[in-house]
């Protein structure tokens, strides 16, 4: 974790030292936590999330022979670029390893009609990866924005997130929604990103954290998922499931007692995964009329409220995400829930400034204590979205 100058100097030696010249520009793509909303958005519901204050940083320059090499920063890819011929990159025979999501973002673009010829990447990232914070999300939006600059293409931030999103879907082959790339690209520093997932519409909803004296905590658990195993696919499948039996275009479309009601034609497991679905649905609608009433501690117990939920009716938590988020609920948070696709990851608490280090403390001890490995608690504040980085010769 570095500021960004400094990366950004650093990315920019490492993009000379690995192809020989200067990039055209660098881009910053921010990671984000969902403050509430989890699992509705591919059932075209509503989502509250937030770009955070950490961000990948991607060094691109055009290239025009039809290649795109892609390098990270981390040593692992440091000597040899993942490279390919653009044209060969398709959902049939799709790239493997990191470099699937730019190579998807350019491929997504391709077919929404922007022409790009070819690419140098470098990219750098203070995003834990697998860890709920959306780092995929991140480096996808970076890269669409670095594209569409290079080319001088003209397309707006949500169709930049559903390119992003495609690449995610059938490229890198993780049946996600599109929350992720709409809060990388549609953020406002200091605000929420009140998002309808049908419309695509948006609002910006205040989210001041030094008015309200709270700090807001994410808990990385370091275990990490992937959505594109099993488990994600599976829930929203039930989700289509319940849809279909209740005779609604998604569960968007239903409410908590019309899906009480069908329980028997639903079966216990269905009937739960929905209940959750537009439950969360409603905590949204709610959170978002507390920060519009400037009542930022209000959404506490919504937040534990939502967490409950996804325990026990969408049973997408695990035990260190549990122990984290009860730990910091007994140490007087505000209000905490795992955050983003679940099964592992992070969790987010909404804590007093003042109870910050006995929070940090008792999660750390219920850690230790129930013999997992040390979590990773930092802060975050609402974020910017992805941005063209400015380069200050030194
Ligand atoms: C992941 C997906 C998102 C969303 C969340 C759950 O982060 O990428 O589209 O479905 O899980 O809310």
């Amino acid at each position: 974790v570095g500021n960004v100058a400094e990366r950004t100097r650093g990315l920019l030696a490492a993009f000379s030292e690995r192809t020989g010249s200067a990039p055209e520009g660098v881009w910053a793509g921010p990671g984000r936590i969902n403050l509430i909303g989890e699992h509705t958005d591919y059932n075209d519901g509503f989502v509250l999330p937030l770009a955070i204050d950490r961000q990948v940083l991607a060094a691109a320059a055009v290239r025009t022979d039809g290649l795109a090499r892609c390098w990270s920063t981390e040593d692992a890819y440091a000597d040899a670029p993942a490279e390919v011929a653009l044209d060969d990159v398709s959902p049939q025979d799709p790239p493997q390893g990191w470099a699937a999501y730019p190579l998807g973002v350019a491929w997504a673009l391709r077919q929404a009609g922007v022409g790009v010829p070819g690419f140098d990447l470098v990219v750098d990232s203070d995003v834990p990866g697998g860890a709920g914070v959306s780092s995929s999300a991140a480096l996808e939006s970076a890269v669409a924005l670095a594209l569409v600059d290079l080319v001088g293409a003209q397309l707006s931030r949500p169709d930049l997130a559903v390119a992003g999103r495609r690449a995610e879907n059938e490229i890198v082959g993780a049946p996600t929604g599109v929350m992720d790339q709409m809060a990388a690209l549609c953020s406002r520093e200091g605000h929420a990103l009140f998002l309808d997932c049908r419309s695509l519409h948006f609002e910006q909803v205040p989210l001041d954290l030094d008015a309200a004296g709270l700090a807001l905590l994410v808990l990385d658990t370091r275990t990490t998922h992937s959505h594109a195993t099993g488990e994600y696919g599976e829930r929203r499948r039930a989700c289509e499931q319940a849809a279909q039996v209740l005779g609604v275009p998604a569960l968007r479309d239903a409410t908590p007692e019309q899906v009480d009601a069908a329980r028997d034609e639903l079966g216990d497991v269905v009937h739960r995964r929905a209940r959750h679905v537009v439950t969360e649905n409603e905590r949204v609608l709610a959170a978002v009329d507390l920060l519009r009433a400037g009542d930022l501690r209000g959404v506490g117990s919504l937040l534990d409220a939502s967490h409950r939920s996804m325990r026990d009716d969408f049973e997408i938590s695990s035990p260190e995400l549990d122990t984290a988020v009860e730990a910091a609920q007994a140490a007087g948070a505000v209000g905490a829930r795992m955050t983003g696709g679940g099964f592992a990851g992070s969790a987010i608490a909404l804590v007093g400034v003042d109870e910050v280090e006995a929070v940090t403390g008792a999660v750390g001890k219920a850690f230790a204590d129930a013999g997992f490995g040390a979590p990773y608690l930092f802060p975050v504040t609402p974020a910017e979205s992805a941005s063209r980085v400015p380069i200050v010769q030194a």
